[in-house]
């Protein structure tokens, strides 16, 4: 499903589009009216022969009429606004799950809470990039900073949008009703490769979500596994390391997204699909002549073709 805040799947996105409509609404009538009124006067009191003007000075029902009416209907949408506003900005109750959420330049990271179902080998907990996972019909609190600049989160069909600030931590929630893929993208202008900053948040059954989790960290800790040995100490030895961080092994670079479930994602960096192994071997030799202004350098002449290889196929591994 494409973003589309009118098509809310989530309590908070229906609060925000009721509201929405409701003022849509209410403006549709006043444009009926004052168009009508328009158009009625100069059909009826247009200037013809034999007619002359009405003179007249002020008329006190009129202009009461005129102030009343939307005096009532503003002060009726603060009030209305206010309280959906409270709803929404209850971050902090009845929250079943909080989940970290950093914006970097072009991606988003997530860290799951410290829970054991979230639990690595090594002890760390869970990441993801680009993807955030939740259970359905629970309030889910999403804890947001940036590494750089100011990026915006937006969900459209599950929320309101919030700024993820350099420095600061801002908070929001969302839910979903319903399992699902729910798309989001960057809302605040961040540099040249803001408008490759999509997210996606999908949506799980409780039953499902259990299952996820478990697999996802059965991934996480699959990194260790010693068949993959060749291309996973190529690419902890390459510059790589310097801004990416896999899962469970000591790349820890924050400058560039997580790759550690890079198989999986449906796209790299938002520019080339499928993840495979063609597609990651052209960005890892030269990403900036495919995302112009991407920080990830060229690195066909740094890293031999081998190496490359290497790396790639290690990559893959990374579900
Ligand atoms: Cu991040 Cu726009």
């Amino acid at each position: 499903m494409g973003p589309w805040p009118l098509d809310p799947r989530g309590p908070e996105a229906e609060q925000i589009v009721t509201l929405y409509w409701l003022m849509f609404a209410c403006a549709m009538v006043v444009l009926a009216i004052v168009a009508g009124a328009i158009i009625y006067s100069g059909i009826k009191f247009r200037d013809r022969p034999g007619h002359s003007a009405r003179q007249f000075h002020s008329h006190n029902m009129l202009e009461l009429t005129w102030t009343v009416i939307p005096t009532l209907m503003v002060i009726s949408f603060t009030v209305l606004s206010w309280n959906k506003l409270n709803f929404i900005n209850d971050v902090d109750s009845n929250v079943a799950m909080t989940v970290k959420v950093e914006g970097r330049q072009w991606s988003w990271a997530f860290t799951y809470p410290d829970q054991q179902l979230f639990k690595l080998q090594d002890g760390s907990t869970l990441q993801s990039g680009q993807q955030l996972d939740i259970p359905i019909g629970q309030k889910i609190k999403l804890e947001l900073t940036s590494k750089d600049v100011i990026h915006s989160f937006w969900i459209p069909n599950l929320g309101g949008k919030k700024d993820a600030v350099p420095g600061h931590t801002t908070s929001l929630w969302i839910q979903a009703d319903q399992p699902g893929t729910f798309k989001g993208q960057c809302y605040e202008y961040c540099g040249d490769g803001h408008a490759d900053m999509l997210l996606t948040v999908v949506a799980h059954s409780a039953s499902d979500y259990t299952a996820w989790a478990a697999d996802a960290v059965k991934q996480a800790n699959l990194l260790n596994d010693p068949r993959t040995k060749v291309g996973r100490d190529t690419f902890l030895a390459a510059p790589c390391v310097g801004c990416h961080t896999v899962q469970g092994t000591t790349a820890a670079g924050k400058v560039g997204p997580d790759l550690t479930h890079i198989a999986s994602k449906q796209n790299i960096a938002g520019v080339l699909s499928p993840v495979n192994q063609e597609n990651l071997t052209k960005w890892v030799s030269d990403a900036p002549s495919i995302k112009p202004g991407v920080v990830m350098p060229k690195f066909k002449g740094t890293l031999s073709d081998q190496q490359i290889s290497d790396i790639v196929q290690w990559l893959l591994t990374l579900k």
